[in-house]
């Protein structure tokens, strides 16, 4: 990823963010995936009054991107509201996992600084279908 599409991954984050549907914890999630086409794709957190439903950003985008085909993901980016940008959560690192184990992951938060890791830091020695091969 270069750094333009970097900036780029994490403007999309924020804008879609701005979309987030939160009025359980007004705690608004942007994300934004870049495909190995070069194609990007967005997704918010969509929370439910049973709360149990929540739909966190990254699997939204990651959602988005495999209903229009794509199936390699080579970078992501969530943006929230806080100073200090906010690690995703363990069900969607699952969930990105298995769509681009190795993928860059940018976060950021309302300030300059972004943190850049990536997924494999973030999910080390993740389960995955290789495990289901007899
Ligand atoms: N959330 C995300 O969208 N992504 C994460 O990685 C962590 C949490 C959302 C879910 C819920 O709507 C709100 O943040 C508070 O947990």
């Amino acid at each position: 990823m270069t750094p333009e599409q970097q900036q780029q991954l994490v403007a999309s984050a924020r804008e879609v963010r701005a979309n987030a549907y939160a009025p359980a914890s007004k705690f608004l999630v942007g994300a934004a995936l870049l495909t190995d086409d070069g194609r990007v794709f967005v997704g918010c957190n969509v929370e439910n009054a049973s709360y149990g439903l929540t739909i966190c950003a990254e699997r939204a985008a990651v959602c988005a991107a495999v209903a229009a085909g794509a199936r390699r993901v080579v970078a992501v980016a969530v943006v929230t509201g806080l100073a200090d940008p906010a690690r995703p959560c363990g069900a969607c690192r699952q969930v990105l996992s298995e769509f681009g184990p190795d993928m860059q992951v940018v976060l950021a938060g309302t300030g300059e600084s972004e943190l850049t890791t990536t997924l494999a830091k973030l999910l080390p020695d993740a389960f995955s279908f290789d495990a289901l091969e007899p």
